[in-house]
């Protein structure tokens, strides 16, 4: 990485003020704020207090803007993005606007974030569809117990972009391949891959991408994206309409028309009009994972990760239990060790912020970590192996 790369790493990391007490290593759960998307916040609660109040435009600009941004992070055109409150919001679209006959398989992993699974489910139950999990294999989604598992009635595999609980980073590549040859529709939850680990749509011949903006893409709560692929829009029903997913042309004067047409984009599924402190927000984050890239916030991520590999390999007290294999890897590394639950108790009072999830400790390293933030859980690592 050239020296104006890190000096832009530095520079977004005095924008994020916890950098000052605390070490954050936990953006698998929540992304902090910095600055800059708390500036933006405070400017639009301003304007709703000021003369104005009425600023309709910012959140139609807002979303276009964003729609735009997004679209470029992921290699899709704006008209195939829209806008959304979670992960979940683009997974419901997904498996309620989908026409597909009763009896068909969707197919799931056994090991799965529950958010693919209760969307699905809520799907299968209403249209009889059959939810099918595959085996997983040592934790991880198996390609082979997946092919096995399709019959001519499997119609969609559902699946994250990389695993929540140990960073499993999945080969969406080869995935969408054996989708396409057998006729199933490709639907990922990307929020623990999104804003980390780049991702081309087209390329990867990906039908449905959701994900929310709270974690890694550093933004508010409640909110997020999703991407259709424009063959799947035409195949769709719409689950749910709102008087936005029709085109008013800006012109909200006469509004006793009801036979717009709808828009000819991802739009039509958003529902009303938007959570515009959220979308200021989202603006002000976005532009960090344009300005740096999200290769290059791979390949910082995956450098702090590696100081840590390199330590947890060194000591046998501490055992590795994310995958290595470069091309499965992600900015989650998990371990652990043999009391592991004291052990995140020690963590956590030297004031260092991570996860515990089945039964590992998970450590996601991003754009606003460095060095130091690493050496400082190593010198715990270091002395609570010492003392065991
Ligand atoms: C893989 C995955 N999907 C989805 C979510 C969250 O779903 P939503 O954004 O709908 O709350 C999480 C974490 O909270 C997750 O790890």
């Amino acid at each position: 990485m050239n020296n104006n790369l890190e000096k832009k790493f530095e520079e977004i990391r005095a924008r994020f003020p916890h950098t000052e007490k605390i070490v954050y290593f936990n953006a698998a759960s929540n992304g902090p704020f910095s600055l800059d998307v708390k500036n933006t916040i405070e400017e639009n609660m301003k304007v709703r207090m000021a003369a104005e109040i009425d600023d309709t435009p910012t959140g139609f600009e807002s979303a276009e803007e964003l729609r735009a941004a997004y679209a470029g992070l992921i290699g899709a055109s704006k008209n195939d993005i829209g806008l959304g409150l979670n992960t979940s919001f683009g997974l419901n679209v997904v498996a309620f606007g989908l026409p597909l006959p009763p009896g068909s398989e969707i197919l799931v992993s056994d090991i799965e974030f529950p958010s693919i699974v209760y969307a699905w489910r809520a799907a299968a139950e209403r249209f009889g569809y059959k939810l099918k999990f595959v085996k997983s294999k040592d934790l991880i989604f198996d390609i082979d117990e997946f092919q096995k598992a399709i019959t001519p009635n499997s119609r969609v595999l559902c699946l994250s972009y990389v695993q929540f609980f140990n960073g499993y980073k999945n080969d969406l590549a080869t995935l969408s391949k054996i989708c396409k040859e057998n006729n199933l529709l490709f639907a990922v939850d990307g929020i623990q891959g999104m804003g980390t680990e780049p991702v081309d749509v087209k390329e990867l011949g990906i039908d449905v991408f959701t994900s929310g903006c709270q974690k890694w893409m550093l933004s508010p709560q409640g909110c997020s994206f999703f991407y259709l692929d424009p063959a799947v829009r035409e195949r769709m029903t719409v689950p749910f309409m709102s008087w936005l997913s029709v085109d008013w042309q800006m012109n909200f004067t006469s509004l006793f028309k009801y036979d717009n047409p709808y828009f000819d984009a991802v739009r039509k599924y958003e529902l009303g009009y938007y959570v515009v402190l959220n979308l200021v927000g989202m603006k002000a984050a976005v532009k960090y994972f344009q300005q740096l890239g999200i290769k290059n916030i791979r390949e910082h991520n995956h450098r702090l990760l590696d100081r840590l590999a390199a330590y947890l390999k060194s000591n046998p007290y501490y055992r590795i239990t994310s995958s290595m294999v470069e091309k499965h890897r992600s900015s989650i590394l998990t371990f652990t060790c043999d009391r592991y639950k004291e052990l995140f108790g020690e963590i956590t009072k030297s004031k260092i912020i991570l996860a515990q999830r089945e039964g590992s400790i998970r450590v996601s390293a991003h754009l606003y970590n460095n060095a130091a933030d690493i050496d400082k859980l190593i010198e715990v690592l270091d002395r609570f192996s010492k003392q065991v």
